[in-house]
């Protein structure tokens, strides 16, 4: 029997398999595709101190194996969250990880501090990435604002910190080392790659905020290369994301130096994919005869 079991610091998920934030809405929308109690965990979308209305539309645009969007981060606020979703996120027998943003650190706190007082939270995924809003990917552009972001949530709260980075940064090795000193739990690896679509006949940018982030298959080797590197020279536990939807993106993530893995884009084209990848990466180790997931970490030659 293989043992699917992952230990991220102080986090522990039952299977390193987890849907990542922005692609399952808040879960109830995708319940007629997935047992949720079969994923290691549901990272919700990101929520804010206050409502946000999002960007201008168009929001989304297809493109080449991947998806640009610049959704604004479109959100009815964290009393909302915590009143209208939370009852029934922490009912679905798996882990919830909520997602937040803040404006300045004393947002991220605030709102770390409200979380802390709800039951059924198995963790905390620090959005400082996010493309698409004024002043979203600072705190994950600067070591020094990583590091005051991290150390200042994990003191205010008792979750599993976790930072998710951006790759639009020169070394994104410099960031999670920050992150990692700062006492994050693990760092998700990657956010989206800033782009964008343009109607040349019309000679305007699709997307209303013209830039975008782009994510899917067509990211995937940037995003890999991303945690081979961090993982090559950063102790701290990685979340793999970024283009991922077979199993043989798991197993490529796993090796290179994931410890888990989130489902984003493939969940808008397969809604089911997620509970199917814990199926088959059950399959899969049991094949190569390894008994735990830990085994084949970092495993690359
Ligand atoms: O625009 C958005 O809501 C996207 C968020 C993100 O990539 O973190």
């Amino acid at each position: 029997m293989t043992q699917l079991a992952v230990q991220l610091n102080r986090l522990h998920l039952a299977n390193p398999i987890l849907v990542a934030s922005g692609t399952f809405g808040y879960a109830r929308e995708m319940a007629a595709y997935v047992d949720f109690s079969r994923l290691g965990g549901i990272i919700p979308k990101t929520i804010t101190a206050q409502p946000r209305r999002g960007n201008p539309p168009p929001r989304t645009v297809e493109t080449a194996s991947g998806l640009l969007n610049s959704i604004g981060l479109d959100n009815d606020g964290i009393d909302y969250f915590i009143e209208t979703h939370i009852p029934y996120l922490t009912s679905l027998r798996t882990a919830v990880i909520a997602n937040i943003a803040g404006r300045n650190v004393d947002e991220f706190v605030r709102m770390a501090e409200q979380l802390n007082n709800v039951e059924g939270i198995s963790g905390l995924e620090l959005n400082i990435s996010c493309p698409n809003v004024s002043g979203g990917v600072d705190f994950g552009t600067n070591p020094e604002m990583a590091a005051d972001v991290v150390s200042s949530v994990r003191g205010a709260c008792d979750f599993p910190v976790i930072a998710k980075l951006t790759p639009n940064v020169t070394s994104i090795v410099t960031i999670a080392q920050a992150a990692a000193d700062a006492g994050a739990d693990a760092v998700s690896l990657v956010n989206t790659f800033l782009g964008m679509a343009i109607d040349w006949r019309r000679r305007r940018p699709i997307l209303g905020n013209k830039l975008g982030g782009l994510s899917g298959p067509a990211i995937k080797p940037l995003a890999l290369r991303c945690v081979y590197q961090v993982a090559q020279s950063v102790d701290v536990p990685i979340i793999g994301v970024g283009g991922i939807g077979t199993i043989d993106d798991v197993m490529e993530f796993l090796v290179a130096g994931a410890s888990a893995v989130q489902i984003g884009t493939a969940n808008f084209y397969n809604p089911s994919v997620s509970e199917r990848l814990v199926d088959e990466l059950s399959g899969t180790l049991s094949e190569m005869k390894v008994h735990s997931v830990d085994e084949i970490v970092n495993a690359i030659h």
